[in-house]
């Protein structure tokens, strides 16, 4: 196998919300297959700077999987070809001498285009803002035990806890839902004892930002767990389900 690729991209450039955008063709000779993606992209944006052109803005921020800033469509996929993988631990490995590679930002009303394969994903700092607290005594560090939590109820919350806020299971659904995002949250803290006390107030508020912020509905197509580099369960989707109709059942309104 080649260690080296000669790639065409096509490349999304677009320089604002409000701006149109089109699809920019670009060559790259000789990228080495040991690269990540962003790597790949780093390699083009030298190639602009040295040709005096716009160089092309993309998101990142740790490039190890943690941060969820990395967000890319890449040939119709959400971050990539790999499952349970994020854009910048995409290595070019995963593709063969001569491909065309086509890049796009997350596509999404809720998202709207900054520049180029940039979007804005504040969206969801405001769901997340919603949500609210928890109930948590401050001062010393409680006891490891203080508050026993089953095993099981742990790692449901700890799996729910790994979403990384990226966005790609917004825009791998074709009605742009965040409910597995959402799901992931709720889950997180209406399963520990710590998160019960305002898990209803929390579920009502997220559901209700959600809506406001213009993400559609969820149909089931489970296309958000496909795409997740977190691997996180449409069952969470079912938990936030139950966990609203509790809230609405219970509403003291
Ligand atoms: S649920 Fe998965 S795809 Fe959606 S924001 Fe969280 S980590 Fe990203
Ligand atoms: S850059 Fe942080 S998850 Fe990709």
């Amino acid at each position: 196998m080649s260690e080296t690729l000669d790639l065409t991209l096509k490349v999304w450039r677009q320089e604002g919300a409000n701006a149109p955008g089109r699809y920019v063709e670009y060559q790259l000779k000789e990228i080495s297959t040991h690269m990540s993606f962003l790597e790949m992209l780093d390699v083009l944006n030298e190639q602009l700077n040295e040709k005096g052109e716009e160089m092309i803005a993309f998101d990142h921020d740790c490039r190890e999987g943690i941060c969820g800033m990395c967000s890319l469509m890449i040939n119709g996929q959400a971050h990539g070809p790999d499952s349970g993988t994020t854009t910048c631990q995409l290595h070019m490995r995963r593709f063969k001498n001569g491909d065309t590679i086509v890049i796009e930002p997350w596509r999404a009303q809720a998202f709207p285009v900054v520049r180029d394969l940039v979007v804005d994903r504040s969206a969801f700092d405001r769901i997340i803002e919603k949500g609210g607290f928890i109930s948590a005594n401050t001062g010393n560090a409680p006891d490891a035990n203080a508050v026993l939590v089953p095993e099981t109820v742990q790692e449901t919350a700890m799996d729910a806890a790994a979403c990384i806020g990226c966005g790609a299971c917004v825009a791998a659904c074709k009605n742009a839902a965040a409910m597995l995002f959402v799901s992931a949250k709720v889950s997180h803290l209406s399963t520990l004892p710590q998160g019960k006390p305002e898990r209803a107030s929390r579920v009502q508020n997220m559901v209700t930002q959600m809506d406001l912020e213009g993400f559609g509905n969820c149909t089931n197509t489970e296309e958000c767990q496909a795409a997740c580099p977190a691997e996180i369960s449409v069952s969470n989707i079912a938990r936030l389900n139950r966990e609203y109709l509790r809230a609405q059942l219970c509403s003291k309104e």
